[in-house]
């Protein structure tokens, strides 16, 4: 293929080079588009065709399921690897040494705690708070808290700030849970792992000892691992455009949280389970809903399916499907909706509707089901989704802050009225 693309607009033809990434995946350079050609842009609503940046992080194929971090297979990470191992990898680039790793951990135990009066902010919130809100905002206030981690000029700026959220964030995600459940708040146990400790902190009972399960605990490892990064997604682009106009790594962050919430991204988790509830309620028709979200008449979509990148299975769909099993055969639990979720992917799969537009279950599909076995209630699955991401957004803040990235500012084509003169109120 041609290094340059050709493009003749307003009259003149105009070069652009064609740069190829790390996998051969090839893109139009157009930064000189506009000055080129006068004035004009591109348009590409929802960013179908965009690429905003350059990146090393993440690398993912759609066509063919494939994920991976940094050059790892997510296969393997998922398999060998911890949470907290990933998301230095994720951060840094290379996976820690063991020195490097006992640091990280040391100096992000030495970061988690929050200051008592964040407390005061969560009492404001009503108990019917989504978590997702309550997340974003505490978020947001951290940086009240720390204003010197806004202004980031070094590295060793960026890594003080890194430690702190990655210290702090699982603080917050388990003080939402708790607020709700109005259980007494507590700041963890530094001698405990990064997983676990935030296991205790969501579950453990004033008058009860806490008994860590390690099943549970390397099942939410794993799914941590699974949704770390995914290079750039709607809340991943959030995070980047908050971060390019230097507002600080917090307020970034909380835009994402934000951004992640909705059902069509990371809220999915949520309303697949809210969704498989409802099937199962109204007699488990599944057929009935499939007709239902192939009606174009009908706003209801199936919860859990399709995907802006992968036009294949969802690799991380895959392995959580065998950890729904796994986990719910180690526990003995047995959730009818994991019948209707198999039965609805089993009916999807077959349907020329969705075989057409390449809709297969993705990562959502069975997380709910996971984390339902594992007693995390169904409003908190999506700020687990968001402590997972946590390292992905970090990851993908650094190296926009590193490459010196431009602020980010879209155009637009203007579609409003033409000039007009005002009219008084009396004349209108
Ligand atoms: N159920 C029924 N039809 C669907 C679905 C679905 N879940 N997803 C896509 N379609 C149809 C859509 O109506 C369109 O049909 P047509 O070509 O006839 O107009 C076609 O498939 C293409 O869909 P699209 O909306 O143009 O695709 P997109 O890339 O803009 O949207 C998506 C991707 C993930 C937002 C969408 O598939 C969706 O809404 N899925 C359900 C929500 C969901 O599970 N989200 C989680 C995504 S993965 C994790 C994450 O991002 O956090």
């Amino acid at each position: 293929m041609a290094d340059i693309a050709i493009l003749e607009v307003n009259g003149k033809r105009l070069e652009f080079p064609v740069i190829k990434g790390a996998e051969n995946e090839l893109a139009i350079d157009i930064k000189t588009l506009r000055a080129a050609s006068g004035g004009v842009v591109t348009i590409d609503p929802g960013y179908k065709n965009t690429g905003s940046c350059t990146s090393a992080i993440t690398f993912l194929n759609g066509e063919e399921g494939i994920l991976r971090y940094r050059g790892y297979s997510i296969e393997e990470l998922a398999d060998k690897a911890d949470f907290l191992e990933v998301a230095y990898l994720l951060i840094f680039g290379e996976l820690p040494t063991a020195a490097q790793l006992a640091k990280f951990d040391a100096d992000i135990k030495a970061e988690a705690h929050v200051d008592e009066d964040v407390k005061k902010i969560l009492d404001g919130f009503p108990k019917t708070a989504h978590p997702m809100g309550v997340l974003s905002s505490l978020t947001s206030a951290l940086i009240a808290f720390n204003p010197d981690s806004v202004n980031v000029n070094s590295e060793e700026d960026m890594y003080n700030a890194i430690v702190k959220i990655m210290g702090k964030f699982p603080v917050l995600t388990a003080w939402a849970h708790r607020k709700k459940m109005g259980l007494p708040l507590d700041y963890g146990d530094d001698s405990l792992g990064y997983v676990e400790n935030f296991m205790k902190m969501m579950f453990n009972k004033p008058n009860k000892e806490y008994k860590a399960n390690s099943v549970i605990n390397n099942s939410i490892d794993k799914l941590l691992i699974l949704h770390a990064d995914h290079e750039q997604n709607c809340s991943t682009s959030t995070v980047r455009i908050v971060g390019s106009s230097h507002a600080g790594l917090y307020a970034s962050i909380s835009a994402g949280i934000s951004a992640l919430w909705g059902p069509l991204h990371g809220g999915a988790n949520q309303a697949v389970i809210e969704m498989l509830e409802d099937i199962k309620a109204d007699g488990g028709d599944t057929k009935k809903y499939m007709a239902k979200a192939k009606d174009k008449q009908d706003p209801f979509r199936l919860m859990g399916f399709g995907h802006r990148v992968y036009k294949n299975f969802d690799p991380r769909a895959k392995i959580i499907k065998v950890a729904a099993d796994d986990v719910l055969g180690a526990l003995g639990v047995e959730d009818p909706i994991l019948e209707i979720a198999k039965g609805l992917e089993q009916e999807a799969l077959s349907d020329s509707y969705f075989v057409d537009r390449k809709l297969y279950p993705n990562v959502d599909f069975y997380s709910g089901i996971i984390y339902r076995a594992l007693g995390i209630p169904t409003e908190m699955f999506t700020p687990m989704f968001a402590l997972g991401r946590l390292p992905g957004w970090i990851a993908q803040w650094r190296e926009m802050r590193l490459q010196k990235e431009p602020i980010g500012r879209p155009r637009q084509i203007y579609t409003g009225e033409n000039l007009r003169s005002f009219k008084d109120v009396s004349k209108r």
